[in-house]
């Protein structure tokens, strides 16, 4: 039996010089067991033809929406139902454009946005069209959403000039699909409690104190915790960011909220992961009418929240606890006393002067504090890659 057996892959084949590599990616996948559908961009359709991949993979191929597929009543959703994983590759710069803003307008583009399966896309380009920020604020904004890319490699182009941008070998990329589908599930069983996003404190019906946390770091260890087999609670404040895939949500307002959302299946939960930018304040007392201007100063007295994590920290059992330190200086010394104040296993600290990292961006640079006194130091990377690392130290430390 071959390593993908019984998984069903849509592979997506979108109109770039490397379209021809798909074939043989196909080919692979086919052989390591897996069902290959393939959905082609009519833009690739001009560099290989659907027969080729009927004969491959011995199965219909889509291109356009509105063609008759003898086997599927609304194909792009049936397709989108039935993918165990959505690989694209090669994607051009166009599919990555399109997919990072939910563009919809072709089988390809249609059946991405109505799939829960992971996706994998694999970009394949000219090297000035790969390093465009555009495309790389598209590739981040992808990778934040729970996206996989397997980087090109570098090497000589089609379009004759050196750099990154060519599409792997076949066999690479079927290597990268066959780890992500049978990597072992790390915190498969476990129950994770995620917090997310700001909290914000109203001061009367239509005005709060906030902050800028958009939510970004808490929901891509949210959708990776889910991703490594984990139940996962995430315990979020306002945020823009959509629901991560099989995940369990609670949206909450104020802090007390979320110490109440946490509280109740603390209990129950072998780690909590408190990524929230909690507020400390809370003004109090909350006005029942929308305050008016007058001419003289508006004071309010702020009273203090409870902090959380120290609340979970005073009442550990066999949970772990993570928290964050954001810090704009003494990053180290304010992070470690934070562990032991707060009886963490251990906190992820982040300078949040820095313009490239932190709040409300895709990327963060964070050194990793933990009990036994050991630190880590990590380059900027993508919060998805963080997360990764993060739930990788749990998983450790729970085996
Ligand atoms: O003390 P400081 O606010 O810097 O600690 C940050 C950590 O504590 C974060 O993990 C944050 O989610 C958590 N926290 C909390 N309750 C508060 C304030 C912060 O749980 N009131």
């Amino acid at each position: 039996m071959g390593s993908l057996a019984g998984k069903r892959i849509v592979l997506g084949v979108t109109g770039g010089i490397a379209a021809y590599k798909a074939v043989e990616i196909a080919s692979r996948l086919r052989k390591a067991g897996a069902e290959v559908h393939v959905i082609m961009t009519r833009e690739a359709t001009e560099f290989v033809t659907e027969l080729t991949f009927r004969e491959i993979t011995g199965q219909p191929v889509s291109v356009d929406m509105w063609q008759k597929v003898a086997n599927f009543n609304v194909e792009h959703i049936a397709l989108a139902n039935l993918a165990d994983v959505v690989l694209i590759a090669p994607a051009t710069a166009n599919i990555l454009a399109k997919i990072s803003v939910g563009i919809a307008d072709d089988m390809l583009t249609t059946t991405v946005l109505a799939t829960k399966a992971p996706i994998i896309m694999a970009p394949a380009m000219n090297t000035n069209m790969y390093e465009n920020p555009v495309t790389q604020k598209n590739i981040g904004e992808l990778k934040a959403r729970g996206v996989q890319i397997i980087e090109p490699a570098a090497g000589h182009l089609a379009c004759g000039i050196e750099g990154k941008g060519r599409l792997p070998e076949p066999v690479e990329i079927v290597a990268a699909v066959t780890a992500f589908m049978t990597g072992k599930q790390l915190l498969s069983g476990k129950k994770i409690i995620v917090t997310a996003g700001g909290t914000i404190e109203p001061l009367d019906p239509v005005r709060y104190l906030g902050n800028r946390s958009t939510g970004k770091m808490g929901y891509a260890i949210a959708q990776e915790a889910a991703r490594q087999g984990a139940e996962v609670l995430l315990v979020s404040g306002p945020s823009n960011l959509p629901n991560p895939v099989g995940v369990r949500m609670v949206r909450i307002q104020t802090a007390l909220e979320m110490q109440a959302a946490v509280q109740a299946e603390y209990t129950e939960a072998d780690a909590v992961i408190m990524s929230a930018a909690v507020a400390d304040y809370r003004p109090k007392t909350v006005a029942r009418e929308k305050i008016k201007k007058s001419d003289g100063k508006l004071v309010f007295e702020l009273e203090r929240n409870p902090d959380i994590l120290y609340g979970l920290g005073q009442q550990k059992g066999q949970q772990l606890l993570v928290g964050f330190a954001a810090e704009t200086c003494h990053l180290e010394e304010y992070a470690r006393k934070k562990l032991v104040k707060k009886n963490l296993d251990f906190i992820v600290a982040n300078d949040v002067s820095a313009k490239d990292a932190g709040f409300a961006v895709d990327n963060n640079r964070v050194q990793l504090f933990f009990r036994n006194g050991d630190s880590e130091k990590y380059p900027l990377m993508s919060k998805q890659e963080l997360a990764k690392i993060i739930l990788n130290k749990i998983a450790e430390r729970m085996s």
